[in-house]
């Protein structure tokens, strides 16, 4: 069995090693989300991760969810994008670009001309958000979306993956966790949809279903991955039944012949990696509260092919140096990771 330091065969490409780095928003986007040099610097230096997996990134304006998050559906945007995938392979590394719709997890504040947030139904998150120069605010009842609309959204996957493939990123992933607009569509809590996208774990499930084979459609399944996060309450929501709706999911997916899915944060309860690893052929990459100890051990009883780590690569973004050789690892500054400019982000120096 696989360590940590051999390499992985995900889609076409031979990832160094099986050190994942995960999704993090670090809020360093100018007001048109668009990214500048600073952040090319912080994904370089944290090139020697086998993959990394960049901030969730939306695919419209009405995909915001906070302050300085980029997007990828501007001109200006894709060349800031250009900057961070030509530095990241000069130095020997590969990045994916994860698209993240949040949904009803917006503020209108953040939406343009102050709009309501979309979501699967009209039902209020209990959740609060930060916006610049005012501080945190409760976030209001979204509206849901008319099932005509629902066409234009996937659309905007589509198109978001056609511009990271224009940026030059490897591929990209869908972000199906946390509590955004697609795991709204996965959760009974949030999904009280009368149509083809609610009721049973199928209908639930085919939202991300069409936004993946959208995605597949530009890219090749081969460079398209997904992050789930099952029964993660995050952001407000629950699911009735879990287990009914991921392996119905995984099995959906099981098809498309993705390059990766990325399971992170689930319940501890039932075990969702032995309900979803058997029903995924490809690359199983797995996500939260990992150590060099506990990732190890996940690969060497096959229970993992990749390993994610995130706030380790904060601090550290020579991650894969120092799990080798036996490094002690620094601790990152929570204070500073969704602040604008350098500090907590392109500071922390390779031992
Ligand atoms: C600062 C920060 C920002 C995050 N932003 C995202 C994000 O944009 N997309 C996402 O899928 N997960 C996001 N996450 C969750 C991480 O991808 C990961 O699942 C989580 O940190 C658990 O892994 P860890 O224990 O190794 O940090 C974020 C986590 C942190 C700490």
């Amino acid at each position: 069995m696989p360590t940590l330091f051999e390499p992985l065969i995900l889609g076409k490409l031979s990832l160094s090693n099986r050190i994942v780095m995960a999704p993090m928003t670090r809020s360093r986007a100018n007001i048109d989300g668009v990214i500048g040099e600073l952040t090319a610097t912080y994904y370089a230096q944290r090139a020697s991760a086998g993959l990394l997996i960049s901030e969730g990134t939306i695919p419209s304006a009405m995909g915001k969810g906070y302050v300085r998050i980029p997007g990828i559906y501007s001109p200006d945007q894709i060349v800031g994008w250009k900057r961070v995938t030509n530095a990241v392979h000069s130095a020997g590394g590969h990045i994916f670009l994860q698209i993240m719709h949040c949904g009803r997890i917006a503020h209108p504040q953040l939406l343009p001309g102050g709009a309501q947030s979309v979501a699967p139904s009209a039902i209020l998150p209990n959740v609060k958000t930060w916006i610049d120069g005012v501080g945190m605010v409760p976030l209001e009842t979204p509206r849901a979306l008319e099932t005509s609309e629902i066409p234009s959204i996937i659309e905007e996957f589509r198109q978001a993956t056609v511009n990271a493939l224009a940026a030059g990123f490897d591929g990209v992933e869908l972000h199906a966790a946390s509590g955004y607009l697609p795991m709204q569509f996965l959760s009974s809590s949030t999904n009280h949809r009368t149509d083809q996208y609610g009721g049973s774990a199928v209908n639930r499930s085919r939202f991300v279903l069409e936004a993946l084979t959208a995605m597949v459609s530009v890219a090749g399944a081969d460079k398209v991955g997904i992050k789930i996060s099952p029964a993660m309450p995050f952001n407000d929501l629950t699911d009735e039944n879990p287990a009914e709706t991921y392996s119905t999911l995984a099995n959906a997916i099981g098809g498309l012949g993705i390059a990766y899915l990325h399971v992170a944060q689930t319940a501890l309860t039932p075990d969702f990696h032995a309900i979803l690893r058997p029903l995924f052929t490809g690359p199983y990459l797995v996500g939260a509260g990992l150590t060099k100890e506990s990732a190890t051990a996940l690969l060497a009883s096959g229970q993992a092919d990749g390993a994610v780590f995130g706030v380790a690569f904060i601090a550290n973004p020579d991650l894969p140096a120092r799990f080798a050789s036996h490094a002690p690892l620094a601790t990152p500054d929570a204070s500073t990771f969704y602040t604008p400019g350098a500090q907590g982000y392109t500071d922390y120096l390779p031992k």
